[in-house]
């Protein structure tokens, strides 16, 4: 492969090819989102079996198989939304676990405790006797999720040359998005294998958990991750080799400086706090609230059930959200191309407009005519899915990956762990809150819950327009000098040497 000279505007250059070792480490690590993503598809579809409802739910079962039963409300069942949510839960309280083992320990055994968790976890979900052990198994599972969430996106920022950081970082949300993808089919297939197709549909995590824990034993560490625990030699050796080139001096003496700085502060958490870190950490948790308040993971986690709910059936349903996991990967192509072309706002600006445009659609045909009994018309339930694929679409190119890649590269290295488990903290927080929440707000807002997310999608769009400064191109270790310090807002905190503290 031809050298090319890592630019951009301003920045330092650093030389370095896109190595084939880089790519392999981006593709092994990238199981981590798929295990993510698989859990986030698997659970809608499972909800909705009725094997599965009879052994662990027989009350929803019974309200369902009511043919009068109130078309939003047939499965608001708390129980029921803590099969979902409680996974989320537990991966908020692991991230801030793993934000340790990954300062500590590294990137690379994060990721393989994460690929251990999560083959525990699957163990105790697919064999599950009781209903205690389903929520264990979905507890440990979330400790899977926590620790390769907050290890892999920090381990892809690091590792990418940063001309090309955005796209190989969305590497992440694209795997994601694959799971999710892979789960509805796994769902579509499953729901007809009696009684224990839901065995198998949650079983089948274990398979992107073992690549990522066997495959992890090829990868390298990072070289901040290396440098940051003091071994030089061997960052600068793994620095050469994903680099391709002999010479790296000038990015790892970048990092070594970065890792000096970085090791002033005794206490990352605290230093999370100083005027000079409220940019990211702002940005980073706010990015979270706003990925979660567009609303995505109704469709992701309920899709099935929503479909039902305008009136397709159980087969169609699944199927129409197969369709919805497609577009949904099929997108975050356009977001891996576009994120070091385009740049980030872009991205995020246009994704506004798009979702907001989408959802209104699907509030308003909602609120028109579909009432608690009965269902829509075809043309209508055609018409609602079409404007959730459009919807999904916006999300996959921008706030989905953008909320993974933005507190993944703008924390200074003193405080990107604390800070980005922060951030994973805040996407658990608000993924359990919208999983365990979402089924309750359509029984009693009914088509109203559309317009909620509309209003956040404003807010949001507002927020990127004004706060959010482009990122493409700059060194992970120059975000302080050639952005925070140069945009018309977070430059305040930037005066008198207040980021020195
Ligand atoms: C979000 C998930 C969401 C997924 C959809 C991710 O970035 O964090 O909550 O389900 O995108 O593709």
């Amino acid at each position: 492969m031809p050298a090319v000279v890592i630019t951009s505007q301003d920045a330092p250059e650093f030389e370095g090819k896109v190595t084939i070792y880089v790519l392999v480490c981006v593709l092994i690590s990238a199981f981590g989102g798929f295990t993510f993503g698989y859990d986030i598809g698997i659970s809608g579809g499972v909800t909705a079996m009725d094997d599965f409802l009879k052994e662990f739910f027989p009350v929803v079962y019974e309200r369902k198989k009511v043919a009068f039963e109130n078309n939003y409300c047939k499965y608001d069942n708390q129980l029921l939304q803590l099969f979902t949510s409680s996974l989320y839960l537990a991966a908020l309280v692991a991230s801030l676990i793993a934000s340790k083992s990954c300062s500590k320990l590294g990137r690379k055994a994060t990721m393989q405790l994460a690929s251990l968790f999560s083959l525990v976890g699957v163990g105790l979900t697919a064999g599950a006797q009781h209903l205690w052990m389903l929520i264990l198994g979905r507890i440990i599972l979330g400790f899977g999720v926590g620790f390769g969430n907050q290890a892999v996106p920090l381990f892809l920022s690091e590792i990418a040359p940063a001309r090309l950081r955005g796209g190989l970082n969305i590497c992440f949300q694209l795997f994601v998005t694959i799971g999710i993808l892979i789960a509805n089919l796994v769902n579509f297939f499953c729901s007809n294998i009696h009684p224990n197709g839901w065995r198998l549909a949650l079983g089948l995590i274990s398979v992107p958990a073992f690549i990522l824990g066997v495959g992890s034993l090829a990868i390298c560490e990072t070289p901040t991750s290396l440098v940051e625990r003091q071994k030089l030699d061997q960052g600068k050796k793994v620095l050469k080799k994903i680099r391709g080139v002999a010479n790296v001096d000038l990015e790892f003496d970048s990092i070594v400086q970065a890792c000096d700085s970085a090791r002033q502060i005794k206490d990352p958490y605290r230093k999370l706090f100083s005027p000079a870190s409220r940019p990211p950490l702002v940005i980073g948790m706010l990015l979270q609230l706003f990925q979660q308040f567009t609303g995505i993971n109704a469709i992701m986690f309920y899709a099935p059930v929503l479909f039902q709910t305008v009136g397709f059936g159980n087969d169609a349903s699944l199927l129409s959200s197969v369709v919805t996991g497609s577009i949904n990967v099929l997108s975050t192509f356009v977001g891996v191309y576009l994120v070091d072309r385009a740049g980030r706002r872009i991205l995020l600006l246009e994704s506004s407009v798009h979702m907001f445009i989408a959802q209104g659609i699907i509030g308003v045909i909602l609120l028109k005519d579909l009432k608690p009994l009965g269902s829509l018309d075809k043309a209508e339930a055609i018409i609602v899915v079409i404007c959730v694929c459009a919807f999904v679409m916006g999300f996959a190119w921008s706030w989905g990956p953008l909320g993974w890649l933005i507190p993944s590269e703008t924390f200074p290295v003193e405080t990107r762990t604390s800070g980005f488990a922060l951030a994973v903290c805040c996407n658990m927080f608000f993924t359990f809150l919208i999983a365990q929440a979402f089924l309750s707000m359509l029984c009693s807002m009914q088509a109203g819950i559309f317009f909620f997310f509309v209003g956040w999608i404003v807010v949001m769009g507002l927020f990127a327009y004004f706060f959010i400064p482009e990122t493409k191109g700059v060194p992970i270790d120059a975000m302080r000098e050639k952005v925070w310090k140069k945009h018309w807002f977070w430059k305040r905190y930037f005066v008198d040497g207040q980021d020195e503290d």
